[in-house]
């Protein structure tokens, strides 16, 4: 793992994003895997920057999302497909086509989460992996647990990350279940980047990092990738030791 510690979120987006216009410019039709949540929008928003100052293209990249809430309409302004073209898609010339996510309302859960696992393999892997992680050390949706996982799966919500989430359901309960990539599915992209900012997140970094490879820390299994670049601010970096 590298880890890289910055003074603040708006310095951590400048950095990933460069990261990913290189990778864009190098490679047209890369294959990324893109994260929600508060943590990745300045990475966003730099990339949409770079994009507009730029003379490179989204249109032979594929991306493909982490995770996506079950039992929400895919239009409702909570859901990650509704975020991923707010914060992101819509700013680009990225084809429609081209972007993925899993289908929370399928009505055969497993059989969507091969369909969806199988496209990835089908597009060569993925070239880079977006992640921020829970309060609780979870990335994508894979929650705390007994044991890693594999594919995509569909998980029931920690009350934990309940919490950190139903802010933004004002009108209607925040789901309590979700399809997410899992454990495994994450660890097969080529390179990735977490990002951890504030100071909810730094109990869950030290673990991550400084602690056993454990499923009760699903971040932690990171130490086993041989690429992975740790994006943290002050306040998630200072529980840190070494
Ligand atoms: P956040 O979520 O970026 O909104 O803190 C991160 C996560 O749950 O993975």
């Amino acid at each position: 793992m590298i880890i890289k510690t910055f003074k603040t979120a708006e310095e951590i987006g400048v950095a990933v994003a460069e990261i990913f216009t290189k990778q864009v410019k190098n490679k047209p039709d890369s294959v990324l895997g893109l994260a929600t949540g508060a943590t990745p929008i300045p990475t966003y928003n730099n990339i949409i920057k770079n994009f507009n100052e730029g003379d490179f293209s989204f249109k032979a990249v594929k991306t493909y999302n982490l995770d996506e809430y079950c039992n929400l309409p895919k239009e409702d302004k909570n859901s990650y497909y509704t975020f991923m073209h707010k914060q992101l898609f819509d700013s680009l010339d990225i084809l429609e086509e081209n972007v993925h996510f899993l289908d929370g309302n399928a009505a055969d859960t497993e059989a969507e989460c091969k369909r969806y696992d199988d496209e990835i393999n089908a597009a060569g892997g993925i070239d880079i992996q977006l992640l921020g992680i829970g309060n609780n050390a979870h990335i994508g949706f894979n929650e705390p647990a007994d044991e890693f996982t594999n594919g995509s799966f569909k998980i029931t919500l920690t009350q934990s990350t309940i919490d950190a989430n139903k802010i933004y359901f004002d009108e209607n309960p925040m789901p309590t279940h979700a399809l997410t990539m899992g454990i495994k599915q994450i660890m097969s992209a080529k390179q990735i980047i977490l990002i951890a900012t504030g100071p909810k997140k730094a109990e869950a970094i030290k673990n991550m990092i400084e602690g056993p490879v454990t499923p009760q820390v699903p971040a932690s299994i990171l130490q086993e990738h041989d690429d992975v670049l740790i994006f943290l601010d002050e306040d998630a970096a200072s529980l840190l030791t070494k």
